[in-house]
């Protein structure tokens, strides 16, 4: 390389760190401006844990329950590991799969992916609520009468989204009804014996 190249080049890259290093500045600056009263220096440092614990408190299942837990407690975790109601399992902890859905406030929702802390306040249903007195919901008998399930990993959540739909919509078509459970997913795939029974379950409640 000649002398003048060299220089050339030796400009070129001190150009290039120059601009990286304004860059990150006016990353920080957009950052601060965005986050309304947070100075660029108070920002929190990602790479620790968030040791901070609240109070939460939700009725499940008709009772009342108050705890101190981390803020960082799923739904999830709080009704199976606070509460023992393991019957709302844990499958993608990602919110692909369904398999943890309860009912929060009338609505179907992934407690892998809520927290604890977000139900605050909340009516909550799980599959340990729908029995009464010893007797089945209508659901949970469709499902055990038309072999809705094999595994049965899936079906706590399938039926819990069967709930909600059947609150709302008493009298589904088979494509409605496919439609409000295509975020339960059945690794067994007994989706035809899942469909059937919710049709069941359907025509009973309206029985
Ligand atoms: S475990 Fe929550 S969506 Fe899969
Ligand atoms: S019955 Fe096994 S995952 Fe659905």
């Amino acid at each position: 390389m000649s002398d003048e190249e060299r220089e050339r080049a030796d400009k070129a890259s001190v150009s290039r760190r120059a601009f990286l290093k304004g860059g990150a500045a006016a990353t920080g600056a957009l950052t601060a401006a965005l986050i309304p009263g947070t100075a660029e220096a108070q920002l929190p440092d990602a790479t620790e844990p968030d040791t901070r614990h609240s109070t939460v408190e939700m009725t499940v299942n008709g009772r009342l329950y108050r705890a101190d837990v981390p803020n960082s407690t799923t739904l999830a975790q709080f009704l199976r590991e606070d509460l023992k109601l393991t019957g709302t399992k844990l499958g993608c902890d990602r919110m692909q799969c369904g398999a943890c859905t309860v009912v929060v406030n009338g609505r179907n929702v992934y407690s892998c992916t809520t927290l604890a802390l977000q139900a605050t306040g909340a009516e909550v249903l799980t599959i340990e609520g729908l029995a009464k007195d010893d007797a089945l919901h209508p659901i949970q008998q469709a499902f055990i009468e038309h072999s809705g399930f094999q595994c049965g990993f899936c079906t706590s959540g399938q039926i819990m989204t069967t709930k909600v739909m059947l609150d709302r919509m008493p009298n589904p078509t088979e494509d409605q009804a496919r439609l409000a459970l295509a975020g339960n997913l059945c690794r067994c795939s007994a989706y035809k014996k899942i469909l059937e029974s919710v049709m069941a379950a359907s025509r009973m409640m309206r029985a």
